[in-house]
């Protein structure tokens, strides 16, 4: 991808983030400053407490900041209620935590549609789309599989699946990996170049394992609430 093709994704400017704990305030992030633009692989890396999620929730709309603005595609997020930040996260933003986050009475193909049903995605094209998906991931052959009939490697791509199956511009994933062994890792890290380069999609995600971040176009790193150079 030529750097001239990408377009500004999201934006975060001046972000900070404080909480409120007993009488005091923790102050967390301290003044955050991030471009994403489209088609790209963005890491942040940073010692456990240093933030990383508490962005990555503010990046996604699950939050919003204490001060600073967020814009995701020129939507200001950071002045958006809750219901407003919903509508869009659901069409257009894809989420995948450490903990595979798959219902476990539902098979692969069902956790995969589940996330065209939350975005409205026209039934007709349910089918053929979630095949599509479970096969990028090399699960075509597991599809009706319940996450417990599936390794965890296996599961985490039913979640890849799922947080990309209705087509979202971001998808925000905190440790995808930190489950999986380096091999089935190395195996997420392939379906997450391959899905930025074929998809129309910017995946920013958090890890501590140096080794995968050399797949990363930039890697943040966080110390103490700011990012410090690289
Ligand atoms: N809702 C909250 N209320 C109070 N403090 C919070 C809240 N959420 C996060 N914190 C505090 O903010 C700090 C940063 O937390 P965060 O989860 O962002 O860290 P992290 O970088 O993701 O760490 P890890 O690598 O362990 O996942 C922590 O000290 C945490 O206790
Ligand atoms: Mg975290």
């Amino acid at each position: 991808m030529e750097a001239a093709d990408r377009q500004s994704l999201l934006s975060v400017r001046g972000v900070e983030r404080s909480f409120d704990v007993g009488n005091s305030k923790l102050r967390v992030l301290k003044g955050i400053d991030l471009e994403l633009q489209t088609h790209q692989l963005i890491m942040l890396k940073g010692r456990s407490g240093s933030g990383k999620t508490t962005l990555m929730n503010l990046m996604g709309g699950l939050d919003t900041p204490t001060k600073g603005e967020i814009h995701f595609r020129g939507q200001p997020f950071h002045q958006w209620n809750d219901d407003r930040r919903t509508e869009v996260r659901r069409k257009d933003i894809g989420f995948i935590f450490q903990a595979y986050a798959l219902l476990p009475l539902l098979s692969a193909y069902e956790n995969v549609e589940l996330s065209l049903r939350m975005a409205k995605t026209p039934r007709g094209d349910w089918k053929k789309r979630i095949t599509t998906c479970l096969d990028m991931v090399g699960l075509a052959k597991r599809m009706h599989h319940r996450p417990f009939e599936l390794s965890g490697g296996e599961q985490q791509r039913v979640a890849i699946a799922k947080a990309i199956a209705h087509r979202p511009s971001l998808l925000l994933a905190d440790e995808p990996t930190a489950e999986l062994d380096s091999q089935m890792a190395a195996q997420v890290m392939t379906v997450f170049r391959e899905i930025v380069r074929s998809e129309n999609v910017t995946i920013c995600m958090t890890t501590h394992d140096t080794t995968i971040m050399e797949v990363a176009d930039h890697v943040y790193e966080m110390v103490d609430g700011v990012f410090v150079a690289g």
